[in-house]
């Protein structure tokens, strides 16, 4: 067996990203191992679910900093003694600065509430739903400099109903994010993302038909 990838998670909230991780390495579908969960709020959920698992984790309020740069010289610190390959945000709620994108180029993922290129930034389900999209969903990619922006991995589509509140779409589209993220992981642990400018490529993309988007059916 290979080793499996070292991954680092960055969180703020509850989590349920990390736990989705979590329960996909247990499954035996991802082949990676979470060196540690970062958080820059104490009192993140995902911290429980971390410890809960016996999985290493650090708070580093950004607060306690003075500049965005130190703050990031202490997260690149802590994930470079735990000897993290992949830094893999889930619900972290802070803009990284070039500085700690160039540290860890082409080696961290992101995932958004929405089909990316649209919606990106905040409360990206009410977007989607003010604009009365028919198709919402979730979007995995490499961070690059600018905010839900880089190189898109894998994408998941949820139907949007007429009496869809913000809650209900988040809810849909949340059950894709924990299928999706997972699945990314796992292929970059394969080394199958190669990456061409903005776009990646999937290497055998036909060996994952599951990757593929399915609409929805006349059913
Ligand atoms: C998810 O909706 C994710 O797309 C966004 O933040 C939320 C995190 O949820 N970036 P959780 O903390 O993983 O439950």
């Amino acid at each position: 067996m290979t080793t499996p990838l070292p991954i680092g998670v960055l969180l703020s909230g509850s989590g349920t990203n990390l736990q989705a991780i979590i329960d996909a390495i247990a499954r035996g579908e991802l082949a990676a191992a979470i060196k540690v969960v970062i958080s820059n709020r104490a009192d993140a959920y995902g911290l429980v679910r971390a410890r809960q698992h016996g999985l290493p984790t650090v708070v580093v309020p950004h607060k306690d900093f003075p500049t965005r740069e130190a703050f990031e010289a202490e997260l690149i610190r802590i994930l470079q003694a735990h000897h993290v390959e992949l830094v893999v945000l889930a619900g972290f709620m802070r803009l990284l600065s070039p500085v700690f994108i160039r540290a860890f180029r082409q080696r961290i993922m992101n995932i958004h509430p929405a089909l990316l290129p649209a919606f990106p930034g905040t409360h990206a389900q009410r977007q989607a739903l003010e604009r009365g999209v028919r198709i919402a969903g979730a979007t995995v990619h490499f961070v690059d400099e600018e905010m839900d922006h880089g190189p898109i991995i894998v994408q998941a589509a949820v139907p949007v109903y007429p009496d869809d509140t913000e809650e209900t779409l988040s809810t849909r589209i949340l059950a894709q994010e924990h299928r999706i993220y997972a699945q990314a992981i796992q292929l970059y642990a394969e080394g199958r993302l190669q990456i061409d400018k903005q776009k990646v490529i999937v290497l055998d993309e036909r060996q994952s038909p599951n990757l593929a988007l399915r609409s929805p059916t006349s059913a």
